[in-house]
């Protein structure tokens, strides 16, 4: 630890760290200036993508949900979850008005890092194998009336073309994810093929972003929730929006005059402060110039971000001492929750700091390090936060100048979730921070930003409900 800087080398490191770290700080500001640029280019964006397909970063993707839960569905329903880290099945009972959610069930399965770089047909055989195991274990609570198939709700958390309610071609990959054959594809075709493969006698009756289940989902609970917002390992936004405000509708009619858009807000780049290590990260990934927001702010780059930093300091400014901390250099070595873990550190020597950096990197720091190792997450972290924090009042710019007080006017409700959000406090205080400091205390008071804890898989269910091919059981 610490004894192995003799006085000359804590100073020497503090003189040739302090520079890169200011500089750090400078280029990661977020004055307000910054975010309304980010929040005004964001309504601007969105007004763009709405116009024409490739108009603009955002695709503003129509969902072809056009209403949204009311409470009343009834019966058993399955969804099923891919987006991310995890792999998620789950069925409920509906009972209706009255009863909402009899019952419940899940599971959860990490996906196997070698198929996030297969080819379709594999990681496909995954999704209906663990569908086929859980719809197996279907047990009493759970009634399906005799003669039907049962129904899905497929979340699919990647930038899809939809066709219809139960169709959409995968535009591509994001996330980390590089599955070879499932671009410019049906997916739901392929989910059809693999459970047809293994005998599996399932229907996709929706096929939704998981914003747009999340939407559907606190929804059910809450009338007023108008957007919904992913912040976890990717990021994005959905939100409802007036048929007339779509000029690339294409004929989609919706009888409620309304519809859910799925912006992919992740590919927004318009005005964001970036840094070299955000460059190098981009340069070195699999979709360089792709998704820059979701680069900047969501929970799978964050700690890339703040390892090529250290990794400077380390080079540049013997932050961990004379010898560069060989470990350090393996990308994505660190991750969100190291970063979380460390700035919930509050002993004055920073003990955990500690652990986590030698548990983790490997490396050996002293106090000296291990603060200038806070600073770099918190700067990192603070950036992310705010950003996401203009982009939810960009959402709701955009919004409230189609339909004047209809927003900020009555009581909004932005519906959250995503392991970032969930778990990160610090950058959820910093997001929060953000929101109020664009939107000011009077325009605020009637905004409520909060979590939807696992309301993506009930809602994709309650869409499937809407969408089922059976008659409703009332
Ligand atoms: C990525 C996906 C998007 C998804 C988001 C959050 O940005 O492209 O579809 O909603 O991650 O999971």
């Amino acid at each position: 630890g610490g004894a192995r800087f003799g006085m000359t080398a804590a100073r020497s490191l503090s003189v040739s760290v302090v520079p890169i770290l200011k500089k750090l700080q400078r280029e990661c500001a977020t004055p307000l200036p910054v975010l309304r640029h980010v929040a005004d280019a964001m309504a601007a964006d969105m007004r763009a993508g709405l116009a024409a397909d490739g108009g603009s970063d955002l695709k503003m993707i129509l969902s072809y949900v056009d209403s949204l839960p009311r409470g009343n569905e009834k019966g058993l329903f399955y969804a099923l979850d891919l987006g991310g880290t995890n792999f998620r099945v789950l069925r409920v009972q509906l009972g209706g008005e009255e009863d909402r959610v009899v019952a419940t069930e899940f599971d959860q399965v990490t996906i196997p890092q070698e198929l996030m770089f297969g080819t379709s047909e594999k990681l496909f055989d995954f999704i209906a194998s663990g569908l086929g195991k859980f719809s197996n274990k279907e047990g009493g609570k759970f009634h399906l009336p005799p003669g039907r198939k049962r129904e899905i709700g497929f979340t699919f958390s990647f930038p899809v073309k939809q066709i219809s309610i139960d169709s959409g071609i995968l535009i591509k990959w994001t996330k980390g994810f590089a599955v070879s054959g499932t671009a410019g594809k049906d997916v739901v075709a392929c989910l059809n093929e693999a459970m047809e493969r293994r005998g599996l006698d399932m229907r996709v009756s929706a096929l939704v972003n998981d914003t747009v289940a999340t939407l559907a989902g606190a929804r059910y609970w809450d009338n007023d929730v108008m957007v919904a917002v992913i912040l976890g390992t990717g990021t994005n936004a959905c939100y409802v929006e007036r048929t007339d405000a779509i000029p690339k509708l294409d004929g989609h009619v919706s009888t409620s005059g309304r519809t859910i858009i799925n912006t992919e807000w992740g590919a927004f780049s318009n005005g964001l402060p970036l840094t070299e290590f955000d460059r190098e990260m981009d340069a070195a990934s699999i979709n360089p110039g792709e998704q820059i927001y979701e680069k900047t702010i969501s929970g799978m780059y964050l700690g890339e971000i703040v390892r090529r930093a250290l990794v400077k300091m380390a080079v540049e400014g013997a932050l961990f001492g004379k010898s560069i901390p060989h470990k350090l250099l393996t990308p994505f070595l660190l991750r969100t929750p190291d970063l979380c873990a460390m700035q919930k550190d509050e002993s004055d020597d920073l003990q955990k700091v500690g652990s986590v950096l030698y548990d983790v990197a490997g490396v050996e720091s002293n106090l000296g390090a291990r603060k200038v190792v806070v600073e770099v997450c918190d700067t990192i972290t603070k950036r992310g936060g705010r950003l996401a924090g203009a982009g939810i009042v960009g959402i709701l710019q955009k919004m409230e100048e189609d339909s004047k007080g209809l927003i900020f006017g009555k009581r909004t409700v932005v519906a959250m979730d995503g392991g970032l959000y969930e778990k990160y406090s610090q950058y959820r205080g910093y997001m929060h921070g953000a929101v109020t400091e664009l939107l000011g205390t009077e325009l605020s008071r009637n905004l409520v930003i909060e979590h939807s804890k696992d309301g993506s898989g009930i809602g994709a269910a309650l869409l499937a409900a809407a969408n089922s091919n059976y008659e409703h059981d009332f």
